[in-house]
C-alpha cells in the first residue's frame, strides 16, 4: 500500500520551480490563477491540508481553522503578518511563519522611490504630459520639495527603517526616528539616526516614511491630530500597512494644503482604494508592490518554502523553521 504524504495547499501563483521543492515531501495542491477566495472557501482548502503557503491575501482565524484538524503549519509570503490571527492558530497548535530580512533592500528602496515621486511630483507630471498639456517649458510648473538636505522622519526602525536611514545619507538628510524601543547607540550611529518622540517626530520631518509592523494598537496612528502637526510642506510615505492611516483624514489634509504630498503602497481596504484619495493629484498610489523585485519576490517564496518543510518536521531544519512568529 502507497503511504499517503502529508498535504500542503499553495493559494496562489508563486513561482512554479521555487515552489515545485514542496513537491519533494508533500502532495501539493495550488492554483494556476490569481484566486480571490471567500473565508469560506480559505477554510474549505485548509480543511484538507496538513500545511499552508499562502499570502497576504488570505485573512486566517478561528473560523477558518476550526475545521482544519490536521493543519500544523502556515508559512506566510510576507514579513507582515497581520493577515493571520497568530493567538488563534497558537491556540490550536499551527506554527505560523513569515519571511523577514530577504525583502529589506528591496523594500527600502521603494520607499525612497515612493517618497522622491511624491515630493518631486513625478507620476503627477508624468500624467500632465501625456495629458498633452505641456506647451512650453515653464519655470514656476511641478515645482516639488527637495530630499537633500532636508529631514527624513522614519516611524518603525525595525530592519526596512535602518535600510532606508542607510540610503538616507547619501542624500545628506538629517534622520530622525520614532520607534516602540530606542535603538542601541551603535545602531543609531551606524544608521546615523536621532530618536525623538513621536510628536516631534511628526513636527520635524520634511519627510515621513510609516514603517512599523500593523497592530490594532497602532490603527490609524497617522489620524487627523497626527497630520495636524506636521508641516504642511511635508511628504507622508506609507508602505507598512493601509491600517494605519486614517485615509479620510489624510485626503484632507492634502485637499486643504494642510499636507504637500503622499505616497501610498498599501491601503487600509486594499485593492479597493478610497475615492477621494483617487480623485487628489498630490499623492502617488502603487498597488501594494515594495518587496515586488523579481529577486527578492522568489527568494520570499524560496524562504516561505524553507519555513513550511521545516515547521512540518521535514528537511535538514525538521522542526525548526527559521522564521517562525508569535504574537
Ligand atoms: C508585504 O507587505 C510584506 O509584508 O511582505
Amino acid at each position: 500500500m502507497v503511504e499517503s504524504r502529508p498535504r500542503v495547499w499553495v493559494s496562489q501563483p508563486l513561482f512554479d520551480d521555487v515552489v515545485a521543492r514542496l513537491g519533494e515531501y508533500f502532495e501539493v495542491v495550488s492554483t494556476r490563477d490569481v484566486t480571490e477566495y471567500s473565508p469560506a472557501q480559505i477554510a474549505e482548502a485548509l480543511s484538507r491540508a496538513d500545511g499552508a503557503l499562502v499570502t497576504l491575501n488570505e485573512r486566517i482565524g478561528s473560523d477558518q481553522i476550526a475545521g482544519a484538524p490536521r493543519l500544523r503549519a502556515i508559512a506566510n509570503v510576507g514579513v507582515g503578518y497581520n493577515n493571520l490571527d497568530i493567538p488563534a492558530l497558537a491556540r490550536a497548535g499551527i506554527v505560523a511563519t513569515n519571511t523577514p530580512e530577504v525583502l529589506t533592500e528591496t523594500t527600502a528602496d521603494f520607499g525612497f522611490a515612493l517618497m522622491m515621486a511624491a515630493a518631486r511630483r513625478i507620476t503627477e507630471a508624468e500624467r500632465w504630459l501625456r495629458e498633452g498639456q505641456w506647451r512650453q517649458w515653464s519655470f514656476q510648473a511641478m515645482l516639488g520639495a527637495d530630499l537633500h538636505g532636508s529631514t527624513l522622519g522614519i516611524l518603525g526602525m525595525g530592519r526596512i527603517g535602518q535600510g532606508i536611514a542607510r540610503r538616507a545619507s547619501g542624500f545628506d538628510m538629517k534622520v530622525l526616528y520614532h520607534n516602540r524601543s530606542r535603538l542601541p547607540e551603535a545602531v543609531e550611529q551606524e544608521t546615523r539616526a536621532s530618536y525623538v518622540g513621536f510628536d516631534e517626530l511628526l513636527a520635524q520631518a520634511d519627510h515621513l516614511v510609516l514603517v512599523l509592523p500593523y497592530s490594532k494598537d497602532n490603527h490609524h496612528v497617522i489620524d487627523a491630530r497626527a497630520l495636524a502637526k506636521m508641516k504642511s510642506t511635508a511628504t507622508l510615505v506609507n508602505i507598512a500597512r493601509g491600517g494605519i492611516v486614517d485615509e479620510d483624514a489624510l485626503a484632507d489634509a492634502l485637499a486643504s494644503g494642510r499636507l504637500g504630498a503622499a505616497g501610498l503602497d498599501v491601503f487600509e481596504g486594499e485593492p479597493a482604494i478610497n475615492p477621494r484619495l483617487l480623485a487628489l493629484a498630490n499623492v502617488v498610489l502603487t498597488p501594494h508592490i515594495a518587496s515586488g523585485s523579481l529577486a527578492t519576490r522568489r527568494a520570499m517564496v524560496a524562504l516561505a518554502v524553507d519555513n513550511l518543510i521545516a515547521a512540518m518536521g521535514q528537511g535538514p531544519d525538521a522542526g525548526r523553521p527559521p522564521n517562525p512568529v508569535s504574537a
